[in-house]
C-alpha cells in the first residue's frame, strides 16, 4: 500500500531522488566522461554507424521520448525524433538498417508500443527498450535495452519512471556523443550534471507546500495553457498531460513561439498559463512572450531558474525557481514541479489521484 502517503502518486513522486540514483548507478564513467550502458548490445563501431534515432512510446513515454530526441540531437548530433507508437505502426513505416529504434515503456506491456517493436523487427530493424518492468513483453522482445530501476509504479500518472526514462536517454545521448564529436570535457561536465540530479530533485520536492498553494489557484480555471520552446516544449507537453489526466481540466501545450499564431486569441484573466522559462539562449524571447500574455490579463506561473530576470513582471506572476543544472539536462528538473502542481490541483478538486476516470495504467488491448 501507499504507507503514510495519501496516494501512490505522492509516494512515487517522493521516491524520485532515490530511484534516480538507482538508474544512474554503475552507468557513469567519470574517467572518459561517458555513459556505460551494458545492455545495449552494440559496440563502439556499431554505435558510430547509427545515422538516425527513432523513439516510440505512448502518453508520458512519448513526451519523454521527445526530450530524449532533443538530447540525442544536441549531444550526439544524430537526427532523432519521437513519435506516438500508436501512429507509427499504422503508416507503413520506413525501417532502415542504420537507424536505432528506441521503445519507451514503464510497463513494457503497452500494446501499441509492443506492436511497433514487432513491426520494426519484422522489417529487420534493431530496437532497444527503455523499460521499467523486468521481464515484461517489450523487455523480452527487444534486441537490447536500459532497465529503468524505478521500482513498482502504481499511480496511472507516471512520475519516477518518467524521470528515469529521461536519465536513461541522457546517458544514451552522452554515450552516442562520446563515440563521435562530444569532447571529454563536455562528457565530464554532463556526467557531473547527471550526478547532481537526484539531490536537485529533492530540492524541488522540498518546495511542495508552496507549490500546493499555486496548484489550488490553477485548479480553479476551466482551461490552461502550458508553454515552452525547444528543450522546454516537451516539458510543457508533459506538464499539460499530467494536469489534464488527474485534474480533468483542459490543459493544452503550445510552443511559446507559436502563441501569436493562434492561442493568444484565447488568453484572458480566466485562462492561466504555465510557462517554462529556462535560463538558456532563448530566455529573452521567452520573457518577451510573458509580456504578451500579461498585457492581455493572462495569469502567469513561471517555472524558471534563479538567474532569470523577469523585469517588471516580478511580483505580478507566480514564480517557481528550480535548481540549475547543465542547460542540456535542465528539462527533467523543470518537469518535477509540474508533477507537484498537477497532484495538488487534483487533490484540491477531490479526485481519485491514482486511478483517474477513463484511464488505465497500461493499455494492453487494442
Ligand atoms: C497510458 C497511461 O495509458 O499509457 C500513461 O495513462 C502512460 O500514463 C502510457 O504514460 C504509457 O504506458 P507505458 O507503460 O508504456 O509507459
Amino acid at each position: 500500500d501507499a504507507g503514510d502517503h495519501e496516494s501512490f502518486m505522492h509516494k512515487e513522486m517522493l521516491e524520485q531522488p532515490a530511484r534516480a540514483e538507482a538508474v544512474l548507478r554503475g552507468r557513469l564513467d567519470d574517467k572518459f566522461g561517458t555513459g556505460h550502458l551494458g545492455g545495449l548490445n552494440l559496440d563502439a563501431r556499431e554505435l558510430r554507424a547509427i545515422k538516425r534515432v527513432k523513439i516510440l512510446g505512448c502518453g508520458s513515454a512519448y513526451y519523454v521520448g521527445q526530450m530524449g530526441a532533443s538530447l540525442i540531437e544536441e549531444l550526439a548530433r544524430i537526427p532523432a525524433d519521437a513519435e506516438a507508437a500508436s501512429e507509427f505502426r499504422y503508416r507503413n513505416p520506413i525501417v532502415e538498417p542504420d537507424t536505432l529504434y528506441v521503445a519507451v515503456s514503464q510497463s513494457g506491456e503497452t500494446i501499441d508500443t509492443l506492436l511497433a517493436v514487432q513491426e520494426i523487427q519484422r522489417k529487420g530493424g534493431f530496437v532497444i527498450g527503455l523499460v521499467n518492468v523486468v521481464g515484461s513483453a517489450i523487455a523480452r522482445e527487444v534486441d537490447g535495452g536500459i532497465y529503468l530501476h524505478a521500482g513498482p509504479e502504481v499511480a496511472v500518472a507516471s512520475t519516477k519512471a518518467l524521470t528515469n526514462m529521461y536519465l536513461a536517454f541522457a546517458m544514451l545521448a552522452v554515450q552516442l556523443g562520446r563515440v563521435r564529436d562530444l569532447s571529454i570535457a563536455d562528457g565530464r561536465r554532463l556526467i557531473a550534471g547527471l550526478n547532481a540530479i537526484p539531490g536537485q530533485i529533492d530540492q524541488v520536492l522540498a518546495a511542495e507546500p508552496e507549490l500546493a498553494v499555486v496548484a489550488k489557484s490553477l485548479a480553479e480555471a476551466e482551461s490552461l495553457f502550458f508553454i515552452g520552446r525547444v528543450r522546454g516544449f516537451p516539458v510543457a507537453r508533459e506538464g499539460a498531460q499530467k494536469f489534464k489526466e488527474i485534474s480533468y481540466r483542459h490543459a493544452e501545450a503550445y510552443q511559446t513561439s507559436e502563441l501569436k499564431h493562434g492561442p493568444l486569441a484565447l488568453i484572458s484573466t480566466a485562462v492561466p498559463t504555465v510557462a517554462i522559462v529556462p535560463d538558456d539562449e532563448l530566455v529573452e524571447r521567452n520573457v518577451a512572450a510573458l509580456h504578451e500574455i500579461a498585457a492581455r490579463g493572462g495569469p502567469l506561473t513561471v517555472v524558471t531558474h534563479a538567474g532569470v530576470d523577469l523585469g517588471d513582471l516580478a511580483g505580478k506572476v507566480e514564480r517557481i525557481d528550480v535548481p540549475k543544472n547543465e542547460r542540456e539536462l535542465d528539462p527533467i528538473l523543470l518537469t518535477i514541479p509540474l508533477q507537484v502542481l498537477a497532484y495538488h490541483a487534483a487533490l484540491s478538486l477531490g479526485h481519485d489521484i491514482d486511478k483517474p476516470r477513463n484511464l488505465a495504467k497500461s493499455v494492453t488491448v487494442e
